[in-house]
């Protein structure tokens, strides 16, 4: 089933030669929700591109497989989003859409399907309204809107992706999470480890007891029907005895070897999540096409060194 997974093929391979086969791309920067975790670059600096922009830019990149549509909340640009992935779907590029899908709906769920949309990727922390709420400082109604979502997804057959970061708040509800995603009738639970965010001061990640504890515990109740994809843990999942099997999958990082981020004002970064460092700008002469031959100096150091915060967050140096 998702082994066969056309987005997320890319990241079941373990990077060799370096080029750009992803494009992460932050279509608006703005968001709806203000989570107190939140990785994205800059975020409601009110900068965004146009699917015309995104459109010409992806063309220029041969090599390209998949195009990943992030921000902020792109939701906010949904007509963007449309026309981008019907112009990578007819290409034959795969696509997911990441989203907290608080502004979706029946029609747009339908038009997302038939623009031909990979993956639908949706945060999904909690398994129920209060606690969404709490945590937030969100209306609980917002959450039965993004449950009511989820199903419209799975009603219109989208291949939906629900992600859940493993950090301070969840670590203790992994499993019963893991089950309100198979209630929902969704069949891939992204499990995503929790990067500290020190520009944010947030710094509440799972600690590597929790972590194990976790995924043993989802493993072991994993459904056969469901697939486990583990994000940011490749850097030491053989160290804890962690290993691919029929149905679970740790993710190899592409960030940064196969993949760059795009910001809304033509900035080129490795990675948003965990190393946003601008790289070029593709208003200012920089060609995505050739980076990878060209190698700006940030970029060549980070394929040398390869750092990685999810790594030495949980192996201190020396440990
Ligand atoms: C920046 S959000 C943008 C998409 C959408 N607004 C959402 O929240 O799903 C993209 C993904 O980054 C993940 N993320 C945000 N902060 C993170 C952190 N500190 N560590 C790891 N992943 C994080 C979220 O779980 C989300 O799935
Ligand atoms: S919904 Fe996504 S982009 Fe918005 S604040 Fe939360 S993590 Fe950040
Ligand atoms: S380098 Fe960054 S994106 Fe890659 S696994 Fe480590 S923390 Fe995650």
């Amino acid at each position: 089933m998702q082994q066969d997974n056309k987005y997320k093929s890319l990241e079941l391979e373990k990077p060799g030669v370096y080029e750009l086969e992803g494009l992460e791309v932050g279509v608006t920067s703005n968001c709806n929700f203000r989570c107190s975790y939140c990785c994205a670059y800059e975020r409601n600096d009110g900068n965004s591109i146009s699917a015309g922009e995104v459109i010409r830019i992806i063309d220029e990149i041969p090599t390209l497989r998949r195009v990943r549509l992030s921000g902020g909340e792109v939701t906010l640009k949904y007509e963007d989003c449309e026309a981008i992935i019907a112009h990578c779907s007819a290409k034959g590029i795969a696509t997911q859409l990441n989203t907290n899908a608080s502004l979706l709906s029946r029609e747009r769920i339908h038009s997302l399907q038939e623009a031909g949309l990979t993956n639908i990727h949706i945060s999904f922390n909690f398994t129920d309204r209060d606690r969404f709420a709490a945590y937030y400082g969100i209306h609980p109604l917002v959450y039965d809107k993004i449950v009511e979502n989820i199903r419209l997804c799975v009603e219109y057959k989208l291949e939906t992706v629900l992600e859940t970061l493993l950090f301070a708040e969840t670590q203790h509800n992994m499993t019963a999470i893991s089950e309100r995603v198979y209630e929902l009738g969704v069949r891939i639970h992204e499990i995503q480890n929790s990067i500290v965010m020190d520009h944010r001061g947030w710094n509440a990640i799972a600690s590597r007891e929790a972590l194990v504890r976790s995924v043993e515990e989802l493993i072991a109740n994993r459904k056969p029907d469901t697939e486990l994809y583990f994000t940011c843990m490749d850097r030491f999942a053989d160290k804890l005895g962690f290993r691919d099997q029929p149905g679970v999958y740790f993710s190899h990082c592409v960030d940064g070897k196969k993949q760059l981020h795009l910001h809304g004002n033509g900035d080129i970064l490795i990675c948003e999540l965990c190393h946003p460092v601008v790289i070029g700008n593709v208003y200012e002469g920089t060609s995505l096409n050739r980076i990878y031959q060209n190698r700006p100096k940030a970029l060549e150091a980070f394929l040398k060194e390869l750092p990685c915060p999810a790594y030495e967050a949980l192996f201190p140096a020396g440990s």
